[in-house]
């Protein structure tokens, strides 16, 4: 629809059921954060007024979804809804090959097992949490090959997803292509701020990647939010549907490894896809040993019909437009408000820069943590920390790593919230950043071994 371009951002979709909230004193989500050990993950999801933790699996599904869900074949083996999952994948990726898995670690864990050997390097554009965990407790070490500006929140680079050649090619001179079995593409990348990669990047990766025999893993999350940007951004792409961008980034790939959770707005599934036969056979074997058979993978029958119908309403331009509206829209009132924030806007949140928000509290006393806390406090908005807490520690050295990105992250789940929803998150914002003077930082005092930012606690310094 061309014309509607020039319209607001207005969802495609009425609202047929609705889920009351819990509205809270400040002094109740006082306690109760102090309870949660000021870690937003250990809340109770009713203590939150407006759930802005993540895009994962917190969609609102369809009717038309919802009526799938009747239609689950529960066979353990060739379910229907397997079939109907793999043309659709098939359709709108371009993959032929699918192994469906619970989420999208489940997929990474797979893949990692197969592809990295002890002692490999996996070059990415920027880690992700479960991803560069699943590469290291394969043996692989991950090394970061984005583009600098994609570690600088100011930087208006359209496509701050982009790998840098440069790096990439340094990597490999320095520990030769057989040591580097894939490189780790991501779209949009999620720790630099939801920001896409274009397809030029890509296309020259291929070339790149082809000459040393390097395969390139696509992390399709959230690709058809990239696909998106690539239509309103990259030249050349203006007049191309989405299915038909996201299968050209695909078919520079080899494999891909999804959540579904983000972009097929349903509530749990993921799946590991490839072009390759012989790849295939050995994701299909190793699927059977962690997650299920292979029309399976930990999902039941009606998880993947909600995943194919999910998938072809996500493919929908107005969908989309409504969705990455969305979040421009918050992005927007924020910078006109003054608060610092990652730019340009990404796909599926406004990340608050944390270390601008508060200069006075330092990255050791995990300043965006406790910006999130204090968001919870003020209005009963759910934020995650994505910062020193979320890197974690260097495995080698034990030494905590410092990312450059301190941020926290306002994720929108899809079609949940209201305009008005999102006004009340500005104005909550607003006016913790009004207040920033008083406010103390924390300090760790329980760390779990892997992934600490979901279970880490912490006191007010
Ligand atoms: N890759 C990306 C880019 C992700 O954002 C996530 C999850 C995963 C892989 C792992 O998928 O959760 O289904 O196992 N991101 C969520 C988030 C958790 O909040 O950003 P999963």
């Amino acid at each position: 629809m061309a014309e509607s371009r020039h319209r607001s951002w207005a969802e495609p979709y009425k609202i047929k059921m609705v889920e009351p909230l819990k509205v809270t004193t400040r002094e109740y989500r006082e306690q109760a954060i102090k309870e949660a050990g000021y870690n937003t993950f250990l809340l109770r999801s009713e203590d939150v007024y407006i759930d802005l933790l993540t895009d994962s699996g917190t969609n609102a599904m369809s009717d038309y979804q919802w009526a799938g869900l009747m239609l689950g074949d529960e066979a353990y083996a060739g379910s229907k809804n397997f079939y109907h999952l793999e043309s659709a994948v098939k359709k709108y990726y371009g993959y032929p090959y699918l192994v469906p898995t619970h989420q999208g670690r489940g997929a990474e864990h797979i893949l990692s097992k197969i592809l990295i050997k002890p002692g490999d390097f996996i070059p990415g554009n920027m880690y992700f949490t479960t991803t560069r965990l699943h590469q290291e407790l394969a043996g692989g070490t991950f090394v970061d090959v984005i583009i600098d500006e994609a570690h600088d929140p100011t930087s208006l680079n359209p496509f701050k997803g982009n790998v840098d050649l440069g790096k990439l090619e340094d990597l490999i001179k320095k520990v030769g292509a057989s040591k580097i079995p894939y490189i780790s593409v991501a779209a949009t990348v999620n720790m630099a701020g939801g920001q896409p990669i274009s397809m030029e990047n890509v296309r020259q990766l291929r070339e790149i990647t082809k000459k040393h025999g390097i395969k390139i893993v696509l992390d399709a999350t959230r690709a058809l939010e990239n696909a998106f940007f690539i239509q309103r951004r990259e030249p050349g792409y203006a007049s191309k549907t989405l299915p038909e961008i996201l299968r050209e980034m695909c078919a520079y790939s080899d494999a891909t490894t999804v959540s579904a959770k983000k972009d097929l707005l349903v509530n749990i599934g993921g799946f590991l896809a490839t072009f390759d036969r012989d790849l295939f056979e050995e994701f299909r074997n190793l699927v059977v040993v962690y997650e299920g058979l292979h029309t399976y993978g930990g999902l039941a029958g009606r998880d993947m019909e909600a995943m194919a119908r999910g998938l072809e309403e996500a493919v929908q331009e107005d969908h989309m437009r409504a969705r990455i509206g969305q979040v421009e829209y918050v992005g927007e009132k924020m910078i006109t408000a003054g608060i610092p924030i990652v730019v340009p806007v990404g796909g599926h949140a406004v990340f608050l820069d944390a270390k601008r928000f508060f200069p006075n509290i330092p990255q050791i006393e995990f300043t965006a943590q406790t910006l999130a806390a204090e968001i919870y406090i003020d209005s009963g908005v759910r934020a995650m920390e994505r910062g020193i807490v979320s890197a974690g520690r260097d495995p080698k050295t034990g030494d905590h790593y410092h990312p450059k990105l301190e941020l926290v992250r306002l994720t929108f789940p899809r079609r949940v919230y209201t305009q008005a929803h999102c006004d009340v998150m500005v104005e909550s914002v607003q006016s913790v950043f009004e207040n920033r003077g008083s406010v103390r930082g924390l300090k760790l005092v329980y760390e779990p071994k892997y992934l600490r930012f979901f279970q880490a606690r912490f006191e007010r310094v």
